[in-house]
This record gives structure tokens, sequence and C-alpha cells, in this order.
């Protein structure tokens, strides 16, 4: 856990623990004269035909000397020996100056109390209806879900990154053997409709992160390019976790988007005293790499 210290948000001491019993999922550990220095961890997806890496960490004390390089080789040529018919490997990353980018994302970052979210709700709530817009977007049950995510033009349609849904950060193809996986992460999505939409959104079940000692994270994920829809799914997202979920003490919002909704988002979030923006817009990117 203490591989984690200082990393504001970070999932991986919510998620370690489940990671031991997912199917398909493997969590390497590198250890120098003994010591735990670094871990790595990659999911099997879209059918075996790639590895979804994630959880790159390396010791604070460890940084700068090549280990997560050599977690990198390692990793890569032990993946190609165990699932010798792999194809690619794929991962989301914040990192600056990387190779291999398919795809670009934002995300922008709000927080506050759990006593103001009620108000934020109205509040934006209000803003809609100041706009004249009425969503119509609706919630998607598990057979309407698979239709849509298998349909081959829907990728085209929402504009999907790298022609895969990102859940927060982990990128999937559309096809039949991931509809397991996306089902095991719980999530709640709303679609402009159930036959052939083109905005299409969730949110991921919220987790507890070690941000001014404890808060609460929930992940809302935006495809599609459409602004009002954008704004509708935001508050009703945020309304449905509201309801479903246990979100107490400081709460923190991440909405992962195109980068052509962010002005208009942010502006959208702007202006309510009890949440507030957390730092700058963050560059998410989707990088692949295939094997030979
Ligand atoms: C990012 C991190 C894993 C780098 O580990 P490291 O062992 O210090 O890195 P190395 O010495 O092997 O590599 C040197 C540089 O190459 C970069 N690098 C490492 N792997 C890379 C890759 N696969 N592609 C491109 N660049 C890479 C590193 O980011 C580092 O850049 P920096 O000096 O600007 O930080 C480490 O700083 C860390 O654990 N940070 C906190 C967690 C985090 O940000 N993880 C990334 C999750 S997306």
């Amino acid at each position: 856990m203490s591989i984690s210290k200082h990393i504001h948000n970070d999932y991986l001491p919510h998620f370690y623990h489940d990671w031991m019993k997912e199917p398909g999922r493997t969590v390497l550990l590198a250890r120098r004269e003994g010591k735990l220095v670094a871990l790595q961890s990659w999911l099997i997806a879209d059918e075996g035909a790639t590895a979804v890496f994630e959880g790159l960490r390396v010791c604070p004390t460890e940084r700068g000397r090549g280990i997560s390089w050599a977690v990198h080789r390692f990793a890569h040529s032990y993946i190609q020996q165990l699932h010798p018919t792999i194809k690619k490997a794929r991962a989301t990353t914040k990192l600056k100056n990387m190779k291999n980018l398919v795809a670009r994302r934002a995300i922008l970052c709000l927080v506050g109390q759990e006593e103001s979210l009620d108000d934020l709700i109205s509040h934006l709530k209000q803003k809609i209806r100041f706009s004249g817009f009425t969503s119509g977007l609706i919630p998607l049950n598990e057979t309407q879900l698979k239709k849509v995510l298998l349909d081959p033009k829907l990728p085209s349609r929402v504009q999907l990154p790298g022609g895969s849904i990102i859940q927060t950060s982990q990128p999937l193809q559309l096809m039949e053997g991931n509809l397991e996986i996306l089902k095991r992460w719980n999530l709640t999505w709303l679609a402009d409709n159930e036959e052939d939409p083109v905005f299409l959104s969730f949110y991921a079940p919220s987790y507890p992160v070690p941000y001014n000692g404890r808060a609460t994270l929930l992940n809302i994920n935006i495809f599609g390019t459409d602004y009002m829809m954008a704004q509708g799914a935001l508050v009703s997202l945020l309304e449905a976790a509201r309801s479903k979920e246990e979100l107490k003490g400081t709460i923190i919002f991440r909405v992962h988007m195109p980068w052509s909704l962010v002005e208009t988002l942010q502006a959208f979030c702007d202006g309510h005293q009890g949440f507030t923006r957390c730092g700058e817009v963050l560059e998410q990117v989707l990088l692949e790499m295939k094997y030979a």
C-alpha cells in the first residue's frame, strides 16, 4: 500500500485485493535485494488479443533508475511467452511525451463535500432548464446494452477513442468476450436511444482514495460529441450515483470526455460554491503497442 503514498486519487489501494480474484488479471511485483520496488498489472481482454496494462508504480525512493523500463521489458516478454497468440498491449496514462499514441481524452475534476451535492445537482438542473433542453437520455438494461455495444457502427457513430470504450482507465474493444468484463464492473449506462445511439455515458461504482486523508471518487465517462447531451448525462449520472452510491465526506468527480466537450462542460460546472474544479484539466492518452 505504501507504494501509493503521495499519489492523489490513487485507485490501487482499493482495487489491489479485487485484482487478486479477477479472472484474466496478472499482478507483477518487482523486488530488488528482497525489497518490493515496483508493481505492474494487466488484464487479458478482447477475447485474448490484448493485454490491458494499468497500475504501474515504482517506489518513490527507487524512481529515476530505469526500474519502470525494466518492468516494461520483462512484462511484455512474459506476456508473449504466456499467451503466444496475443496481438497487442494497450494502456492509458497521464504521463507526457508517450510514444504509440492512439487517442487523447480529457479529464475534468471537481471536488466538494457531500453536504453540497444535492445543491450542485439542483444548480446544474436549473442551468439545463434555463437552456430549454430536455436530455431524453435513457438508461440501458443488459439486453439493450449488449445490442448497442455489439453494433459494428457504434465506434464511428459515437467516435470511440481508438475504437474502444474506456472504462476510466481501461480500454476495451467492443466484442462479445468483453461483455462479461463490463458486467463485472457494474457500470450504470445512459444513451440517447437504445437502437443507434450517437451518445453513450456511464459511471463506475465510486471508491475511496487517500485524498486529504480520505475521499470518495466517482468516475463518469462520456462518449459522443453532443454537449447538451453531455450536460444532461452529467446531471443524470450524478443523480443516479447520489441514490445508489455511498457518497460521504469529500467527493471527487472525474469526468472523462472528448477534448471537444471540455470548454462547455467546464463552463457548465463552474459557478457553484460547494463544488469547485480540482486542478487543471488532465490529458489521458490511449497507447497501443503491437506484438511482433
Ligand atoms: C512513472 C513511474 C512509474 C516511472 O518509474 P521510474 O522507475 O522512475 O522510471 P524510469 O527510471 O524507468 O524511466 C525514466 C523515465 O522514462 C519514463 N518512462 C517509463 N516507462 C515509460 C514508457 N513505457 N514509455 C515512455 N516513457 C516511459 C518515465 O516516466 C520516466 O520519466 P520521468 O523521468 O520524466 O519521470 C514512477 O515515477 C511512478 O511510480 N510514479 C507514480 C505512479 C505513476 O504515475 N504511474 C504511471 C501510471 S500511468
